[in-house]
């Protein structure tokens, strides 16, 4: 994103404050509540679209040195994501080529990864380097043919994202560049590489993944939802929204747009004047705001069930060691939990009223479109 559009936007946040409006669609919609609380629906959601899609798997300063690696949870199943000897990132499968145990749980930093289990161990590459007693038990065992399964994988814009559906003659590279289209240079201007990671918190709450995000996609509830928290230091109900491809971008303005002459500005960083949103379907939300970045990643586990995580990115040459900005760190870690509990909360609620069965079906309003959107681009994607 040029310092061209970032004006652009900014300026587009103070001309809907004048006309009293926000980015609007057509008309109103109406939503089957049973895409909510289908396990079909959802089956269907998880192989068209999470198992297929590529997704972040971990922000590349979590492997910030050789010889690191570290497990998460996925849509696809549990991961080891590696750092080796030379920096190149890998990404498994964490399932052990003997009987399947997990082999990592947590992180940690070390040339190999040991099973639990027996002690099989493997390299940082995926080989399978060493199995106890092997001439006696595993006489027919062919180590070269039983290294960790990976998952195909890249490191752009500071994330490691896996790749779990290449077709054969494409690059890594491509397949990713295709599924961002738009939202890439606005990846590219946050500036993930020169980020690194506070904090995560992770909680699993009780609605259905569209539920909550969903409720990223208008600023409609702002002053009702959120008065307690952040609501003072934004603009009622006004939000510049695109959809870019199959992602979104939504600008926030904060009381910043108020200061009078700002129309005859140059120049007007969109850091300083708005909070700005990138959704990345199916499941990461990218929250600039003005140094840092809050990164909200959400995990369907059950039709009515989703983990979600949120992690603070700050810059990377933030001294955490010092007392003063630890705490203001935390201090804002905690201010963006306490926030978003509010909307999880409100989700969960939600999520219960669609469960029980009595509402015909849910509204969304023309300042509501994008939430529209989003369905109709899942819609696509199932049948795809
Ligand atoms: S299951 Fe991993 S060594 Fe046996
Ligand atoms: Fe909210």
């Amino acid at each position: 994103m040029n310092k061209h559009l970032e004006t652009q936007l900014v300026k587009a946040c103070i001309d809907s404050k004048k006309n009293k409006t926000t980015t609007l669609g057509n008309r109103e919609h109406q939503v089957d509540i049973a895409k909510y609380c289908c396990e079909i629906r959802l089956k269907q959601e998880m192989d068209k679209i999470f198992k297929k899609l590529p997704f972040i798997v971990l922000h590349s300063s979590e492997l910030n040195e050789s010889n690191r690696y570290k497990s998460v949870d996925t849509n696809i199943g549990s991961l080891i994501a590696t750092r080796d000897t030379n920096g190149e990132v890998h990404v498994f499968h964490n399932s052990c080529r003997h009987r399947g145990a997990k082999i990592v749980d947590g992180s940690g930093c070390n040339k190999l990864l040991v099973c639990p289990y027996h002690a099989w161990s493997y390299s940082l590459e995926g080989e399978l380097k060493s199995v106890p007693g092997q001439m006696h038990c595993f006489p027919e065992l062919n180590k070269a043919d039983n290294t960790l399964i990976r998952v195909p994988s890249i490191e752009k814009h500071g994330f490691i994202w896996a790749i779990p559906n290449v077709n054969e003659g494409r690059s890594l590279e491509e397949v990713l560049g295709e599924y961002l289209g738009d939202i890439a240079p606005h990846l590219e201007w946050m500036d993930g590489p020169n980020l690194k990671v506070f904090k995560h918190t992770q909680k699993v709450w009780n609605a259905n993944w569209k539920i909550f995000t969903e409720g990223g996609l208008e600023t409609y509830h702002f002053s009702f939802a959120h008065k307690d928290t952040i609501a003072r230091n934004f603009q009622n109900n006004i939000a510049v929204i695109d959809q870019l491809g199959m992602h979104f971008r939504v600008i926030m303005p904060t009381r910043a747009i108020d200061k009078p002459g700002l129309m005859q500005q140059e120049y007007l960083s969109l850091r300083e004047h708005s909070h700005t949103l990138f959704y990345v379907m199916p499941n990461a939300f990218m929250l600039v705001q003005e140094n840092h970045v809050e990164w909200i990643s959400l995990r369907p586990i059950a039709v009515d069930q989703s983990e979600i995580t949120v992690t603070t990115l700050i810059p990377c040459n933030e001294d955490l060691d010092n007392e003063k900005t630890h705490s203001y760190w935390q201090k804002n870690h905690h201010i963006t939990n306490l926030t978003l509990d509010e909307d999880w909360k409100l989700g969960v609620g939600i999520q219960e009223s669609v469960t029980n069965g009595h509402l015909p079906f849910l509204r969304y309003g023309k300042n509501e479109w994008a939430l529209k959107a989003l369905n109709d681009e899942i819609e696509r994607l199932l049948l795809e």
